[in-house]
């Protein structure tokens, strides 16, 4: 079969499953291939055997994320290791990294902790900005740890990241001056799309059955350690409940942020009299 050919059949199988077949049958030949994208175009009369090729697209046609076929997801200004069982990084958590860059900067902060590391996303991105701020990153599960230890070490920060395995920061004793997470904040019963709920780690998504549980849990365990700022993603209606909640913590100030859609994504923290 000629290049021309088997991306009309993979565009045609992957009609039902993708918003853009042509694409992503293009992605997954370049990947299958280890060429460019731009090759298949100056090539397209070239024969292939598409065997694995046709593994690759029944994988997508079934759902599976693009980033876990081909284990690796673009993240930043950076590529990061993805596997079953850690999340792909999303495009939105780069909102938050800007924002904790800034106060890290402002504040001359040198150590933090990150609660739920995944992949290793924003820990990493943070070190490459900040050559002298150490990080503690923790994860309640083995795989995140795992696949986080390896992008640490393909970027060369393990003398920067610290990794440990720990409910919220339970092993962390250390002072540090911000604490950052992306918690898993959606509630047990939402409806979520195929390629996530099938494919992507419970452990990463899931909050609680309100959703917002674990976020609640973490300003509390950030205000008891002593830490200044604490910096979360959160889902889109989870604003006015913690809004609530922090009026009982007690905070110098909360500040939400959006998206790029306009949504409400995320908050910053500052407690009252903390280091
Ligand atoms: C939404 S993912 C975020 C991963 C990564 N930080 C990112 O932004 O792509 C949440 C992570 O928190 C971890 N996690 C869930 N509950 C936790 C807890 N109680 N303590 C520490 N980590 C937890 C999950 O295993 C998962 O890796």
């Amino acid at each position: 079969m000629t290049i021309k050919q088997a991306l009309s059949w993979a565009k045609q199988q992957l009609q039902d499953s993708c918003e853009r077949p042509q694409y992503e049958a293009e992605l997954l030949l370049a990947y299958h291939l280890q060429k460019e994208r731009t090759y298949l175009i100056s090539h397209d009369n070239e024969h292939i055997d598409i065997k694995e090729y046709e593994i690759l697209v029944k994988r997508r046609q079934n759902h599976e994320p693009y980033e876990y076929i081909v284990g690796e997801a673009s993240f930043y200004d950076i590529h990061l290791a993805v596997e079953e069982g850690v999340l792909i990084p999303r495009p939105e958590t780069e909102i938050l990294i800007d924002l904790v860059a800034e106060i890290i900067e402002k504040e001359n902060i040198r150590n933090i902790a990150e609660i739920g590391v995944g992949s290793g996303a924003i820990s990493v991105v943070l070190a490459r900005k900040f050559p002298n701020l150490h990080s503690i990153a923790t994860d309640i599960c083995d795989a995140p740890l795992r696949v986080a230890g390896k992008n640490i070490a393909s970027f060369g920060l393990e003398r920067q990241i610290e990794l440990r395995k720990s409910n919220i920061l339970d092993e962390v004793s250390e002072a540090v001056g911000l604490v950052v997470s992306n918690p898993p904040y959606i509630a047990e019963d939402f409806l979520l799309a195929s390629n996530v709920v099938d494919y992507e780690p419970k452990e990463a998504l899931f909050g609680g059955s309100v959703g917002d549980e674990l976020l609640k849990q973490i300003i509390l365990d950030v205000k008891e350690k002593g830490t200044k700022y604490l910096a979360c993603e959160m889902g889109y209606d989870q604003k006015e409940p913690l809004e609530a909640f922090v009026k009982d913590v007690g905070v110098k100030y909360i500040k939400f942020y959006q998206d790029l859609a306009g949504l409400d994504r995320g908050f910053v923290i500052e407690f009252e009299g903390q280091r």
